[in-house]
């Protein structure tokens, strides 16, 4: 790959991603973000098992227009015990809330692999790169564990994911994180490397409602597929919430990854428990002795959630005016 660079203040970026109902509206986001310059996807398991998320990414992409994208397949599973559950009760058995057919066919597959992809990226950039992992870490552990050198090239890492007041996988942990605490743990709190964590308080705070979700439908064939897509997990957010909502939990990390200070911060040195246990997989605030050797982080805790929902859908909206 020859070196690259991103037009005039654009944001090159890595999508790591566990498609997913919310990842679907991420990639999308990103795709129809101007100041995004989408230089990779590396997919991981997750939300459901990793060839179904690749196929899932590889036909988001077609939808989106960006079939040329390179993506690469990751992580099959955690780096050290494994996945303890899936999310395919919200989000389908296909991971697209059963519409996976109504996306068009999955385009081609970098054989390089997550790892070797987001390398290559990383030493071609002459301007650091936004890694967005909205999946589980196992990617970005690995990168950063077989390639310190590349560190340099790495603008500023913007993760979904953790949780500082109570879980949705666990009453502590959140899913993304629990799938691999060692992954996160070493993400969070052992790389210098600028991060942004975008914890489930601010994605659940940040939940579009009913109408929101038919304005999107009505936004024309690529926003109704999408649409079509989050049905399932509407079905289940009410189900289990009672109320008419998605928290699009992905996509408020992917504008934030466009529009950096979209959202607002505290910086924060974090661990994650990893031991055996009711709490593994918390993400815990460290201070004192107990922070020692680690960064802090930039913890999102709020924003303006009105004109974030509207520029979401704004941005999607123009998949179908090009
Ligand atoms: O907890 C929310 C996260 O877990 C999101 O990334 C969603 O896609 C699920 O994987
Ligand atoms: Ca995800």
């Amino acid at each position: 790959m020859g070196a690259q660079s991103a037009g005039p203040s654009r944001v090159p970026l890595v999508i790591d991603t566990d498609p997913g109902v919310d990842d679907a509206v991420a990639l999308l986001l990103a795709m129809a973000s101007p100041e995004i310059d989408l230089r990779a996807v590396t997919t991981v398991f997750g939300n459901v098992g990793l060839e179904t998320t690749t196929a899932n990414a590889r036909r988001l992409l077609t939808l989106g227009g960006r079939p040329e994208v390179p993506l690469a397949a990751g992580a099959a599973r955690p780096l050290v015990h494994p996945q303890a559950m899936r999310a395919d009760d919200w989000h389908g058995g296909d991971g697209l809330g059963g519409r996976a057919d109504t996306l068009p066919a999955p385009g081609p597959l970098d054989r390089r692999g997550a790892v070797e992809l987001l390398a290559d990226v990383l030493r071609a950039t002459d301007t650091p790169v936004t890694l967005a992992p909205i999946g589980p870490l196992t990617n970005i552990a690995l990168l950063l564990a077989a390639h310190p050198e590349l560190r340099p090239k790495i603008g500023r890492i913007v993760v979904m994911g953790g949780a500082l007041t109570g879980g949705n996988t666990t009453s502590t942990a959140e899913f993304n994180v629990h799938c691999d605490p060692e992954a996160a743990h070493r993400v969070l709190a052992g790389e210098p490397v600028p991060l942004t964590l975008v914890p489930l308080e601010l994605t659940m705070g940040c939940a579009v409602d009913g109408h929101w979700l038919d304005e999107l439908a009505a936004g024309g064939p690529r926003c109704a597929t999408l649409a079509g897509v989050i049905e399932h997990y509407r079905a289940r957010s009410r189900t289990a919430h009672g109320v008419d909502g998605v928290a699009l939990h992905d996509a408020v990390a992917v504008l934030e990854s466009a529009v950096p200070g979209t959202l607002r911060t505290e910086p924060m040195t974090l661990r994650v428990d990893c031991a055996p246990g009711p709490g593994r997989g918390t993400v815990l605030r460290t201070e004192g002795a107990d922070a020692a050797g680690a960064r802090p982080v930039d913890v999102a805790l709020g924003t303006d959630v009105p004109a974030l929902h509207a520029e979401i859908l704004r941005r999607l909206r123009t998949l179908d005016q090009r």
